[in-house]
């Protein structure tokens, strides 16, 4: 049966985005004209992923919400002949099938994990961070190509990794320790450090929210013990798959496919520029207006 199946865990607390996110999930927050969480599934469904599992928690609801049918405002848009704002609503019925499950305490992403276990049973999955957006307005076929080494390789863990430009920011991310020489964009895993120093770091590779796992991932989740902050970190869990033999792949993102990390005010606050620039109605608007707003000439770089 082809992999068509993602877990995609938005239980998080996004404490580092409060007040925004007090009452509402962060993954609800808007990038442009959507929220986040809404670029993930169109990305994953156009990587060819049909079943989503949401791991969910506490004042969550919302999500499972927006993807369900709204039958009256569907009806009222129809009467009143909003047809524009009507299509806007077309992704409430693609052909993916959603399910929801609820992480009760937030113990870290592993936890989430290990929440969707029941669900997923034995077969591999696709696990995709409900706070990231990868491709402008999500385009980027990075899941399917993960997919495709995925079965190729026979892998256990494969993993998509933005190169970052500062080395300084290691400090921030889980990095990749490839095995020998990266010679293109697709290598092998010997590890992963989490938040190394600078001088400690592997590589400059760092992890980008989007993971294909064989079922091992669980047993090794099991038992995980809780690490920093008191949480199930996914990546101990995958290090233990690798130490245990398991292969693990690692993909590069290709530089036109960033990913737009929603986690932070800095990068959030990046990504809805890039993406309201880039909007087809009122994107050259907006860069008159900050042109002005900072004093550049029309035509400068
Ligand atoms: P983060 O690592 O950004 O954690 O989550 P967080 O708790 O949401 O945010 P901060 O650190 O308090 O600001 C990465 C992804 O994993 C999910 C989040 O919802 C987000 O999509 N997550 C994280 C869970 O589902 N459960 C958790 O216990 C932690």
């Amino acid at each position: 049966m082809a992999l068509d199946l993602a877990v995609v865990p938005v239980a998080g607390l996004g404490t580092r985005l409060l007040p925004a996110t007090k009452s509402q999930p962060k993954e609800m927050l808007p990038v442009g004209r959507r929220p986040v969480v809404q670029y993930v599934v169109e990305e994953l469904r156009e990587s060819g992923i049909k079943r989503i599992l949401f791991v969910t928690g506490y004042g969550k609801s919302s999500i499972e919400d927006f993807f369900d049918v709204n039958q009256q405002l569907v009806s009222h848009l129809r009467h009143s002949g909003k047809e524009e704002q009507l299509a806007e609503l077309a992704f409430e019925r693609n052909q993916v099938q959603y399910a929801y499950t609820r992480q009760r305490e937030q113990l870290g992403l592993g936890h989430a994990v290990l929440i969707g276990e029941p669900f997923v049973g034995n077969q591999p999955f696709v696990v995709a961070l409900g706070d990231s957006i990868i491709g402008m307005h999500a385009k980027s076929r990075i899941v399917e190509r993960m997919i495709e080494e995925y079965e190729r390789s026979n892998a256990d863990v494969v993993v998509c990794f933005e190169e970052l430009e500062n080395k300084n920011e290691v400090v921030n991310y889980g990095i990749a320790q490839p095995k020998g020489q990266i010679t293109g964009d697709v290598f092998e895993l010997e590890s992963l450090v989490e938040k190394p120093s600078v001088d400690e770091a592997p590589s400059n590779l760092a992890v980008a929210a989007r993971y294909v796992f064989s079922p091992a991932i669980f047993s090794e989740l099991e038992k995980t013990e809780r690490g920093k902050g008191g949480e199930i970190q996914l990546t101990d869990a995958m290090c233990q798959v690798l130490k245990k033999g398991g292969k693990g792949i690692g993909i590069r993102l290709p530089k036109e496919e960033p990913r737009f990390d929603i986690g932070n005010f800095e990068s959030y606050f990046q990504a809805f520029v890039d993406f309201a620039l880039s909007d087809p109605q009122f994107g050259e608007g907006l860069e008159i207006y900050l042109r002005k707003k900072l004093s550049i000439e029309p035509g400068a770089e």
